[in-house]
């Protein structure tokens, strides 16, 4: 009997020894005394960090919410109105994707922006952002550009409308009013000495006036329908690679011969010729659209015949909707 009892007590001690040393050699593993590379540690594991490389929709699919637009057919129009409703939720989505870069007044100046070495963001007040079509911001959105994002993920299409209809309330803002009035009083300060010509005003609101002797086209002519339309730069990108670079090279970046023209080669149109430029995107529409409507013939050197500009609009080589696309592309070209 006891014989049996000191047997089962010898057993449990052997049994309670195993035990024990199983335990510690656990514990040399629990608390890192012998390490092991595990291969399913959080920080080596491919996670998907925040804002880096948003998956792609796929080919065929289209988004329970919708197509958000479709691809190659240049940019989408707005189909949300933009009433109070929209306005306000676009502006407290605004707040909460944007402002960390594009700052509170979307001046391009959010606490993130210092950070931004290679390209800063941009100022959704300016005229260079303005004269984008709502479907150009939209894409802007939705595929990112350059230093930006693409946010698709953060937004719902419905939310990036409604942040279009948003930025567009900010054209108001005195950066964009103001600089149509400055710049056609500015260049003639006369009216206030000789206040009996009022003539000026009034015809200065019709046609924005050629205030440093802009250039002109040799054909004449007033502007197309193109510049009350709103131009879309990325498919102006694609009409001016098929018409326009053959003579102003890519990127209008000109240098390419003309022979017989006084100047030698077609002009450059980045940089442009800066009396066409202007910083009242009304103005500087204007000048590029009588060129592109009705064509020019440059200045020749005597007995030569120089090749000229083509009048895009008048022999409907073009219609007015891709004349608008070509302006907005050839305006960005021009910041
Ligand atoms: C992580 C920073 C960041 C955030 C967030 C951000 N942007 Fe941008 N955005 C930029 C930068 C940088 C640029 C300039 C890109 C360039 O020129 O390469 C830019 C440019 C733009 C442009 C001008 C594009 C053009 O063609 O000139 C628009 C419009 C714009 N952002 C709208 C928005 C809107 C709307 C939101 C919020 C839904 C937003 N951005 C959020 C950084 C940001
Ligand atoms: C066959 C050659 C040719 C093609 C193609 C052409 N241009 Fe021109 N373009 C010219 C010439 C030549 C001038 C200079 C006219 C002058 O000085 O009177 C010019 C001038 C201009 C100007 C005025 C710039 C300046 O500095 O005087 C603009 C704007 C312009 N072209 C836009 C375009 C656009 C947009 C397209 C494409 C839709 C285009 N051009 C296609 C030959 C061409």
């Amino acid at each position: 009997m006891s014989t049996s009892l000191s047997n089962v007590l010898k057993r449990l001690g052997i049994l309670f020894a195993v035990a024990i040393v199983l335990l510690g050699i656990t514990m040399l593993f629990t608390y890192d005394v012998i390490k092991i590379r595990w291969v399913s540690f959080m920080a080596i594991s491919p996670a998907m960090q925040p804002m880096e490389h948003p998956l792609p929709v796929p080919s065929q699919s289209i988004p329970i919410e919708g197509p958000a637009y479709i691809p190659n057919m240049g940019a989408p129009k707005n189909p949300v109105p933009a009433d109070q409703a929209s306005i306000a939720r676009g502006a407290e989505l605004f707040h909460i994707n944007c402002t960390a870069c594009h700052g509170a007044d979307a001046k391009g100046d959010g606490p993130v922006a210092p950070f931004l070495q290679t390209k800063k963001p941009a100022d959704l007040t300016s005229p260079a952002v303005q004269f984008l079509s709502d479907g150009a911001i939209f894409m802007v959105v939705s595929n990112g550009f350059g230093m930006m994002p693409p946010l698709n993920e953060n937004l719902t299409v419905r939310e990036r409308w409604d942040v279009v209809n948003f930025i567009r309330t900010l054209s108001n803002s005195p950066s964009t009013t103001a600089a149509p009035t400055a710049s056609s009083t500015s260049p003639s300060p006369t009216p206030t000495v000789s206040g009996t010509s009022a003539a000026p005003t009034s015809s200065s609101q019709t046609e924005p006036e050629a205030t440093e002797e802009a250039a002109r086209p040799s054909n004449p002519g007033g502007p197309g329908d193109a510049i009350n339309l709103r131009g879309d730069a990325s498919s102006g990108t694609q009409i001016f690679a098929a018409n326009c670079v053959p003579c102003h090279n890519t990127e209008g970046k000109g240098g390419i011969p003309n022979p017989g023209s006084s100047d030698g080669t077609f002009p450059p149109l980045n940089p442009i010729d800066p009396t066409i430029k202007n910083s009242d995107p009304k103005t500087f529409a204007y000048n590029l659209d009588l060129f592109i409507q009705h064509g020019s013939t440059p200045e020749s050197l005597p007995g030569a015949a120089p090749t000229s500009m083509p009048a895009w609009g008048d022999k409907n080589a073009l219609t007015q909707q891709q004349i608008a696309d070509v302006i907005a592309y050839i305006i960005s070209l021009n910041p």
